[in-house]
């Protein structure tokens, strides 16, 4: 099962999150559980993918390497770290991500480029295996955690 952080994951999880809350709804299957907790702490062992959507992007690059080593931490040899995030274009040309560079800038984080992604994931023991498009903005920055 993936370890999924859903869009109704609270800015506060720990005092805040009540399993019980109707903030939470019914979770969309049964092989789906809510677990509290702080990624810079640690994270869910032994999931067969980790797949944070628009986390990273909070955080500057020490950060961002301490949460995505907590995850090579906690994942087997066969689970993928899957990144849900834009991906800034290289070059001058003008993007909307750059754009949103700027907006990450003023709380401390930032967008990254696809070589940017590469440098992360290697100085946190993954190799990058590909990133995929998706028809929204985002898209798939697939890591396997390296031999
Ligand atoms: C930009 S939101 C993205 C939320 C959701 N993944 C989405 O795509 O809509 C960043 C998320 O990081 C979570 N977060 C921030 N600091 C955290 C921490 N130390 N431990 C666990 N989650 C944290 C927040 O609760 C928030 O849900």
């Amino acid at each position: 099962m993936p370890i999924v952080d859903s869009w109704f994951v609270h800015q506060r999880p720990n005092p805040f999150y009540i399993p019980e809350s109707p903030v939470y709804g019914d979770l969309p299957h049964n092989r789906m559980e809510c677990i509290a907790g702080d990624f810079f702490q640690s994270v869910p062992s032994g999931a067969d993918a980790y797949t944070p959507r628009m986390v990273i992007h909070d955080w500057g690059d020490s950060e961002a390497i301490a949460i995505l080593r907590g995850v090579r931490a906690a994942m087997p040899p066969s689970s993928r770290l899957i990144l849900i995030e834009s991906v800034i274009p290289e070059g001058p040309d003008p993007s909307f991500f750059k754009f949103t560079d700027l907006a990450m800038m003023l709380i401390g984080g930032r967008e990254r480029s696809a070589a940017e992604f590469r440098e992360l994931y290697a100085s946190t023991g993954f190799e990058l295996e590909e990133i995929v498009p998706t028809p929204s903005p985002l898209n798939l920055i697939i890591g396997r955690p390296h031999a």
